[in-house]
């Protein structure tokens, strides 16, 4: 049995993001297309003798039960431990409430990180279910499962894209397409998932993604053709509340994006580029601005 592993956990995107209404237990009937990217943490895991411990070098973070991946470890261990204990240092790259799934893909790789140091061998099902009980997008971060050895004690899950339905839990996996420039920034604050799609509402939405001629777009595989299917109608909601998105998705257009868009509830934005070097000299400008401007790919 490894004593240490270290499992790398990928951020995502949304491609497309659309609602279709308001369900009974309060949570929003989704269709979205999600697809991970290069952008990662990377969470290390530590068998103990001392029940659950989280470190991060992040500020951003907390380091207790209000951590999804905290929790994930405590659901984990109550319902599989022997008793052991584990200890989390989290590696953060990946900004924070930025609509990115930062803490839930931490979350799902403590999960698949914990049942491969532990020796579990549980069924995709058991795991994905955990995912689905802590958080929307945790089962989409496991998708990708199992873990690859990418290194000696380092793991990672395959890269994925899925048409996530329902809660956000119901998933399509869609076929594997190379994304090979995009340009990530996330603007200086956050915004909270739940206030965002409190504020939502149907009827001010102007432009719905068509996901069907999306996922046909996505199958031909053209960035370019891709880039300009996407929508989002939850930037009805953060656009209005801090216009700054909006400028900064033009922004990007300006500066070469085939197209830009929100990712998630926001606040980071996206633009998918034609060339390396259209990419490069964009990320070069927004630096100016901008403190996390990230040049990513399919992960
Ligand atoms: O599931 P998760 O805790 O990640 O969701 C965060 C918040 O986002 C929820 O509390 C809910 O307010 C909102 N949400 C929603 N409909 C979804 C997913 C999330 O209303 N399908």
């Amino acid at each position: 049995m490894d004593r240490e592993i270290i499992v790398e956990a990928p951020a995502k995107v949304n491609l497309t993001l659309d609602i279709l209404g308001k369900r009974p237990d309060g949570y929003h009937e989704l269709e979205t297309v999600m697809h991970q990217i290069t952008l990662t943490d990377r969470v290390h895991l530590f068998s103990n003798q001392h029940g659950i411990i989280l470190d991060t070098n992040s500020s951003d973070i907390p380091r207790d039960q209000n951590n999804l991946a905290y929790r994930a470890a405590e659901l984990a261990m109550g319902k599989y431990g022997r008793g052991e204990g584990i200890s989390i240092f989290i590696e953060k790259n990946i900004p924070v409430g930025a609509g990115l799934a930062g803490g839930s893909t931490d979350a799902a790789a403590v999960l698949l990180g914990l049942d491969h140091l532990m020796d579990w061998h549980l069924s995709r099902e058991s795991l994905l279910e955990m995912g689905a009980a802590l958080g929307s997008d945790v089962p989409f971060c496991m998708l990708g499962m199992p873990l690859q050895k990418k290194a000696d004690n380092c793991f990672a899950v395959a890269g994925a894209t899925a048409l996530a339905q329902g809660r956000g839990e119901i998933m399509s996996p869609l076929p594997k397409q190379i994304i090979r420039h995009i340009v990530l920034v996330k603007p200086p604050f956050q915004m909270s998932t739940a206030e965002v799609y409190r504020a939502f509402r149907l009827e001010g939405v102007l432009e719905h993604p068509d996901t069907g001629v999306f996922l046909e777009t996505w199958a031909g595989g053209d960035n370019s053709d891709i880039a300009r299917r996407m929508v989002n109608v939850l930037e009805t909601v953060s656009v209005a509340q801090k216009p700054e998105i909006g400028q900064l998705k033009q922004r990007l257009v300006q500066l070469g994006a085939v197209q830009a868009l929100m990712s998630g509830s926001g606040p980071s934005v996206f633009g998918i580029f034609e060339t390396e070097d259209s990419a490069q000299a964009a990320v070069s400008a927004l630096k100016k601005d901008y403190r996390e401007v990230f040049l990513v790919s399919s992960y």
